[in-house]
C-alpha cells in the first residue's frame, strides 16, 4: 500500500482544531482509496515561541525536506507580533521550498451564506494564482531618521524576471485546462516600476498563448468586479500582496473564509508543497470549538490531488458538498450551531 509521509503543523488558534478534523477526513479518504498517510506532528507555533524564542528550530527546514507534503493550520496569535511569527515560520517555509505558486481556488458551494448566494457554482468558480515568493513581501527597507521630524520608513518590493515569468506562465498553463481565460491584476497607474514591468512580461507571455484570452486589470477595479460580475472571471494572476487580498475577497463572495483552501506549490516537485486554509488563526473565535473546518478539509483534498490521489480528493469534495447541501450540520459562520468536530465528523461520515 502506498504510504505518504506528511508533516502536520497545526500552529495557532483555530489552526489546531481545523487540522485535527481535516486529518480525520483525510485518513478516512485514504483508507477508502487504498493508501495511507503517515503523519508527523510539529508543535511549531507562537506557544513554542514563548518557550524557546523561536517559531521553529534552526534546522526546521531540513527537518521537513524529506516529507511528501506539509499540512499547515494557521500561524500567528496575539502576544507575538505578526511580522515575527509569520517571518519565523510560514514565509521562510514558502521560500525555502520554492513554493512560488499560491493556488487559491474558490467556488460557490451549496448551502453557503455568501453575499452572492443564489448564484450557481457554474457562475462562480475561479482560482487566484498568487505569486508566493517575492514581490511586496520583502525584508528590504527600514526606518530612517528615527525620532526626528523627518522620520520615515522604506519598504521595497522585489520583482525578478524569473519570478514574474514563472507565475504568469503557470497561470496560462492552468487556464488551458480550464476556461481559457486569464486576468492579471496590477496597479500600474500608481506603482510605476514594479507593475508596468509585470504588465510587460504578462503581454510577452500572453503572446505565447494565442488560445488563451488574456486581460490586464487594475486591481482596484477588479475587486469591484469580483463582487459584481464574478462570473466573468476564471484564472486571476496577481503579485504576492494583491493575490493575498484578492483571495480573501474571493473567499468572501463564495461563502466566507471558512470555505477557502490554498496550496503553496513547488511546481517542479523538487521540494514538498504545503497546504493550508486561506484564513488565519481567528483569535476572536479560538478555543470555542466553532471554527469551520471546511477550508482545511478542502486544503487536504488539494494535497491528496497533488500527491497523485485525485480519486480521494474528488471523494472529499463530494462529501463536503453533500454535507453542506444537506445543511443540518453547519458551524455558526454558515448560520448553524454545530461545532468544528460535528462538521468534521459529518464530512468524514459522508465519504464513500
Ligand atoms: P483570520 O482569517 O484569522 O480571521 C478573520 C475573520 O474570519 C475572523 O472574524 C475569524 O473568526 C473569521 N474566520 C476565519 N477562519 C474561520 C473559520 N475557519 N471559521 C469561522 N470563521 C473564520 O484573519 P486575522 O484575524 O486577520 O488574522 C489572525 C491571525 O492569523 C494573525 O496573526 C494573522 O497574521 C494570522 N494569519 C495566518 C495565516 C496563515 O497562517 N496562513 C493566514 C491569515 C492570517
Ligand atoms: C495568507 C496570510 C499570510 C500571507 C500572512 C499571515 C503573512 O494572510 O496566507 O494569506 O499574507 O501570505
Ligand atoms: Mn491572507
Amino acid at each position: 500500500m502506498t504510504e505518504y509521509k506528511i508533516a502536520s503543523i497545526p500552529g495557532d488558534g483555530i489552526g489546531v482544531d481545523v487540522t485535527l478534523e481535516a486529518r480525520k477526513v483525510l485518513d478516512r479518504a485514504a483508507s477508502l482509496n487504498g493508501f495511507s498517510l503517515r503523519w508527523t506532528e510539529f508543535d511549531w507555533s507562537c506557544e513554542r515561541f514563548a518557550e524557546t524564542g523561536r517559531m521553529m528550530p534552526e534546522d526546521g527546514v531540513s527537518q521537513l525536506s524529506a516529507f511528501d507534503g506539509i499540512f499547515l493550520g494557521a500561524v500567528g496569535f496575539p502576544g507575538v507580533p505578526d511580522h515575527v511569527s509569520l517571518w519565523g515560520l510560514l514565509i521562510p517555509l514558502r521560500r525555502a521550498f520554492a513554493q512560488y505558486v499560491n493556488l487559491r481556488p474558490v467556488r460557490l458551494l451549496p448551502g453557503t451564506t455568501s453575499v452572492l448566494a443564489g448564484r450557481s457554482a457554474d457562475e462562480l468558480e475561479m482560482v487566484i494564482v498568487r505569486e508566493n515568493s517575492e514581490g511586496e513581501y520583502s525584508q528590504l527597507g527600514g526606518r530612517h531618521n528615527t525620532g526626528q521630524p523627518g522620520e520615515f520608513v522604506l519598504q521595497e518590493s522585489v520583482f525578478t524576471r524569473v519570478g514574474v515569468e514563472r507565475i504568469i506562465r503557470y497561470a496560462f498553463e492552468l487556464a488551458k485546462t480550464r476556461s481559457g481565460r486569464v486576468c492579471s491584476a496590477t496597479k500600474s497607474n500608481g506603482l510605476i516600476h514594479s507593475m508596468p514591468y509585470w504588465d510587460e512580461i504578462f503581454a510577452e507571455i500572453a503572446a505565447e498563448y494565442p488560445g488563451v484570452h488574456s486581460e490586464q486589470c487594475h486591481v482596484d477595479a477588479l475587486a469591484a468586479r469580483m463582487v459584481q460580475q464574478p462570473d466573468r472571471l476564471d484564472v486571476v494572476v496577481a503579485s504576492n500582496l494583491f493575490g493575498d487580498i484578492l483571495s480573501d475577497l474571493a473567499a468572501a463572495v463564495t461563502g466566507g473564509l471558512g470555505m477557502a483552501p490554498s496550496g503553496n506549490i513547488n511546481p517542479p516537485g523538487e521540494h514538498p508543497s504545503m497546504f493550508e486554509a486561506v484564513h488565519g488563526s481567528a483569535p476572536d473565535i479560538a478555543g470555542q470549538g466553532i471554527a469551520n473546518p471546511v477550508a482545511q478539509v478542502l486544503a487536504g483534498a488539494m494535497m491528496l490531488d497533488h500527491l497523485g490521489e485525485p480519486g480521494a480528493a474528488r471523494a472529499i469534495n463530494s462529501a463536503v458538498e453533500k454535507v453542506l447541501a444537506d445543511g443540518s450540520v453547519t458551524t455558526p459562520d454558515l448560520g448553524g450551531n454545530s461545532t468544528t468536530t460535528d462538521l468534521g465528523t459529518a464530512i468524514a461520515d459522508a465519504l464513500t
